[in-house]
C-alpha cells in the first residue's frame, strides 16, 4: 500500500520507450510529486539520460535490486520484464501500474480505467494493470452507453497505429516510407510484411481459433473493465501505417433501444470523452487530429438499421497517452487521494 508523502520515489521500467518516454512528460505536465525519478531500461540504454523537471537523470539497468526505496514503479517494457520484475518490486515496497499484458486477467489485479472503473483500484495488493491501449479507448465511449441501455454485443474494427508496437516499430514505418519513394529496396524486422502503404489485419500473435491475441484482449478486457461477462465482443485488429492514434470502427447492439441524439448528448457528458460529430462540414475525429491529446474523441454516431437496437461510432484516442501513459500516471493519482 502506498503511504501518504508530500513527495514520491517513481521508477519508471521502460523509461527510453515510445511509452516510458511519453509517461516523463506526462509526469512533469501534471505536476506529479516526484522527488526522485529513477529510470530504468535494458543494458543498452544504461548510461542515456532522460529529462525531468529541468534535471537530467541517468538510466539505470533493470535489475531486482531497483526498486530500494522506490514509492510507484511503473513497468513499460513488455510482459517478460513485468513477470520478471514487478514482484521484486512489489516484495521492495513499491505500488506497481503495469502498462503489460502480463497480469491484465489475473482475478487479484484490478485492470483500471480511472473515468470507468476507478473503484476497483481499492481492491489492489500491489499490481494495478493498465489495459490494452484500444481497449481504454472503447470502454471509455462504451462505459455511458452500457451503464444507459446495456449493451449485448460489440463488433470492433481496429486501425492501430505504428506507435502501438514501440520505438523500433516508428522507426520501420519512417524508414519504409523514406525508402519507397526514394524506389529504394525497404527492410522488413518489426512487422511480418511491409506496413508502409499498407495494413496488417494482424496485431499480436495468432491463436488455435485464427483470433488473434490482440483481438481476444480487447474482448476479455472489456468485459472484465465494465464487469460484465455477458457481453459478447468480437473484434478484428489491424496495423495501419499512421505513427500516432489508434482509431476503431465500433459497431454495438443494445437491450434497450438508444437514437444517435441520446448516444451523442450521453457522450458530451462523459468525462475524458470528447464529442466531435459534424459530418455535414467534413468533421469527425482523425489520427492526426487526436495525437498529442488527452480525451477520448468520437464521432460518426449513427443508427445501425440493419438491427432494432444498433449503434455505430468511429473512437480515436492517442494510444501512447490515454492508451497507455497518461492512463497509468491518472492511475497513480488515484492512489495518492
Ligand atoms: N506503445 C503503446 O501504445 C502501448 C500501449 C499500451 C501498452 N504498451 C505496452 O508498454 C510496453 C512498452 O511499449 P513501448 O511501445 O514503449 O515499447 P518500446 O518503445 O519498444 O520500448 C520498450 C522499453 O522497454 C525496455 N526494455 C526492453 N527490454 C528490456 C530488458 N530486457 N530489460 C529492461 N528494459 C527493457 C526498452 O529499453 P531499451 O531502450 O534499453 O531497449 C525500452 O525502454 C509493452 O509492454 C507494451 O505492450 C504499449
Amino acid at each position: 500500500m502506498l503511504k501518504k508523502k508530500t513527495k514520491y520515489v517513481v521508477a519508471i521500467v521502460g523509461a527510453t520507450g515510445a511509452v516510458g518516454r511519453e509517461m516523463i512528460e506526462i509526469l512533469e505536465e501534471r505536476k506529479f510529486p516526484v522527488s526522485e525519478l529513477i529510470p530504468l531500461a535494458s543494458e543498452r540504454s544504461e548510461g542515456e539520460r532522460v529529462d525531468i523537471n529541468g534535471k537530467s537523470v541517468v538510466v539505470r539497468k533493470l535489475g531486482k535490486d531497483s526498486f530500494v526505496g522506490v514509492d510507484i514503479a511503473l513497468f513499460s517494457a513488455g510482459a517478460e520484464r513485468s513477470l520478471e520484475f514487478a514482484p521484486a518490486a512489489v516484495k521492495a515496497g513499491a505500488v506497481v501500474i503495469d502498462n503489460s499484458s502480463a497480469f491484465r486477467m489475473d482475478p487479484k489485479v484490478p485492470l483500471v480505467v480511472p473515468e470507468v472503473n476507478g473503484r476497483a483500484l481499492v481492491k489492489h495488493t500491489g499490481i494495478i494493470a493498465n489495459p490494452n491501449c484500444s481497449t481504454i479507448g472503447m470502454v471509455m465511449a462504451l462505459k455511458p452507453i452500457h451503464d444507459a441501455v446495456k449493451i449485448r454485443r460489440i463488433v470492433v474494427t481496429t486501425f492501430q497505429s505504428v506507435s502501438g508496437t514501440g520505438k523500433d516499430a516508428i522507426d520501420e514505418l519512417a524508414g519504409q516510407t523514406v525508402a519507397l519513394l526514394n524506389f529504394q529496396d525497404i527492410k522488413t524486422k518489426v512487422y511480418p510484411h511491409q506496413i508502409a502503404f499498407n495494413c496488417l489485419p494482424h496485431i499480436d500473435s495468432f491463436l488455435e481459433d485464427g483470433s488473434t491475441k490482440e483481438e481476444k484482449k480487447m474482448a476479455d478486457e472489456t468485459r472484465k473493465i465494465l464487469e460484465d461477462d455477458s457481453i459478447r465482443v468480437t473484434a478484428t485488429t489491424v496495423r495501419v501505417p499512421v505513427f500516432r492514434c489508434h482509431s476503431e470502427s465500433v459497431n454495438i447492439e443494445t437491450e434497450k433501444k438508444i437514437s444517435a441524439n441520446e448516444v451523442r448528448a450521453l457522450l458530451s457528458e462523459a468525462p475524458g470523452v470528447i464529442v466531435y460529430d459534424d459530418p455535414k462540414k467534413d468533421l469527425y475525429p482523425l489520427a492526426i487530429d487526436v495525437a498529442g491529446k488527452d480525451e477520448v474523441y468520437v464521432g460518426r454516431i449513427r443508427e445501425d438499421g440493419s438491427i432494432p437496437n444498433g449503434i455505430n461510432i468511429w473512437i480515436v484516442s492517442d494510444n501512447l497517452r490515454k492508451g497507455a501513459a497518461l492512463n497509468a500516471v491518472q492511475i497513480a493519482e488515484l492512489l495518492l487521494q
